[in-house]
């Protein structure tokens, strides 16, 4: 295999990448992000892996949740403390009703490039670039605006810091309490039937930690009870933004993408001989590659292989989005044959990607009902082949927008208009990514009792 670098992935074919006019302004701009500071470090990186090691034996369950594509226009501190409420809620069903410990990680902080299927817009008669997402052009469609600039990266950067900032203060300052379990359900979920089961959980949670004070257990000497880890991830395709972010720990004198956390390889851009792939490798983050219909056994053997030589657990983790109509005749022959080739990976399941239809209204939707039946697919293929589902990868936002239909709402096609919001796919709201939770909940439940079945 040839040497890793951080600019290897120079000299392979690429796709998805977008054409700037100014090269030296490209340059410019790739020079100054050079010198800005990470925006996560080498340990907290080794932390996640370490946790992700526990999902890998079955020991704790992978929320990876978040916008589909961030915007420079949504960013405020109301839609980043919403996002955070509804990942801690979620985490709490899936922990409280699933009985499991779960590891949280945003899709955000950094989540704002896109992997489009044609590289031009056409509309009325006139053809543009397509719009690449907030850190490559914008999406008004004017030539002006789709032009790619390589001044969006700095502004995602400055973006993503100042997410990183107020997550982790929330993290550590308050909001991530147990104690608050009541305060994380936001306003519009409160007055429904969800609201309701949510509230019984929470004075259930609310009952246990005075049960808990009582035998001496309190957040003094157990601190993970007010305070949380919110990793941060994104799927890394603009890689002159990630190469410039990579650096080299001096302690261990490893290469991290402190980009974010942990970063994933798109369907359309995972072929094993190409540039995703070689950047990928050498950075030591916890690694995500989806798999679509189109994976096969060999394919997912090769990037096995590629990306994670040392067989490590917690570093990969396998984003499987077949759909709800494939999963159950597609997916059995991966976990086949990674099972018997004794790879250790995460199994996690999108049910978004595999499941988004144009509706007759026009508008890119996806039917709640169709995201539930792939992930009873994936936990019923798991409990077929004695494998653990590690964990679900989900968009969703904290805002009461109206862009899947279905769900305890019962969100129609026509109701779509009212506030469809996404710059990219349709979202999960937060009724629906907490109704969601609870469904899930259940199987997860059911798969922990089968894991300790089998080893008991
Ligand atoms: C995404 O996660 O937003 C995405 C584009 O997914 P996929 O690569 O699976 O199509
Ligand atoms: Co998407």
């Amino acid at each position: 295999m040839n040497t890793w670098t951080r600019n290897s992935w120079r000299n392979f074919k690429i796709r998805q990448q977008p054409t700037y006019p100014n090269m030296e302004e490209l340059e410019a701009a790739e020079k100054e992000l050079n010198k800005f500071p990470p925006l996560v470090f080498a340990g907290e990186v080794r932390n996640l892996k370490k946790d992700l090691a526990k999902v890998c034996r079955g020991e704790a369950f992978l929320l990876q949740g978040g916008d589909c594509a961030e915007s420079f226009s949504e960013f405020n501190a109301d839609n980043i403390r919403d996002m955070f409420k509804v990942i801690m809620q979620m985490a709490v069903v899936l922990t409280f009703a699933g009985g499991c410990p779960v590891v949280k990680v945003g899709r955000l902080a950094g989540q704002f490039a896109k992997p489009r299927s044609s590289d031009f817009e056409e509309f009325g008669g006139v053809k543009l670039p397509s719009y690449r997402g907030d850190i490559i052009n914008s999406n008004e469609f004017t030539q002006e605006a789709r032009t790619p600039d390589p001044m969006r990266m700095i502004r995602a950067y400055n973006q993503s810091s100042s997410t990183m900032n107020l997550l982790r203060a929330f993290s550590r300052g308050g909001l991530a309490d147990l104690h608050k379990v009541h305060k994380w359900n936001l306003s519009f979920v409160k007055d429904n039937s969800l609201g309701d089961r949510y509230k019984v959980l929470a004075d259930k949670i609310t009952e246990t930690l005075a049960f808990m004070e009582a035998c001496g257990i309190t957040s003094e000497n157990t601190p993970t009870i007010n305070e949380t880890t919110l990793y941060t991830s994104h799927e890394a395709l603009l890689l002159r933004y990630e190469e410039a972010l990579t650096r080299q720990d001096s302690l261990s004198g490893d290469w991290f993408d402190c980009s974010a956390h942990m970063l994933w390889i798109g369907d359309r851009t995972r072929e094993v001989d190409e540039a995703h792939v070689e950047f990928l490798r050498g950075v030591q983050n916890p690694i995500g590659v989806k798999a679509g219909p189109t994976m096969s056994p060999e394919n997912l053997l090769a990037l096995i292989e590629k990306l994670n030589p040392e067989n490590e657990e917690g570093r990969l983790n396998v984003i499987v989005r077949m759909g709800a109509s494939k999963i159950e005749s597609d997916f059995p022959k991966l976990v086949r044959a990674v099972k018997e080739a004794g790879k250790n990976v995460i199994w996690s399941i999108d049910p978004m990607h595999g499941n988004t239809i144009k509706t007759s209204n026009n508008y890119k939707t996806r039917e709640f009902d169709e995201v539930l039946r792939e992930v009873k697919g994936f936990f019923a293929v798991h409990k077929a082949e004695g494998t653990f589902p590690g964990g679900v990868h989900l968009e969703m936002t904290g805002q009461d927008v109206t862009e899947c239909v279905g769900g305890a709402q019962d969100i129609t096609e026509t109701d779509l208009e009212a506030r469809y919001h996404t710059h990219c796919d349709p979202r999960l709201n937060a009724d629906q990514a907490l109704e969601l939770a609870f469904l899930i909940a259940e199987s997860l439940k059911d798969a922990r009792a089968n894991r300790k079945n089998k080893k008991g």
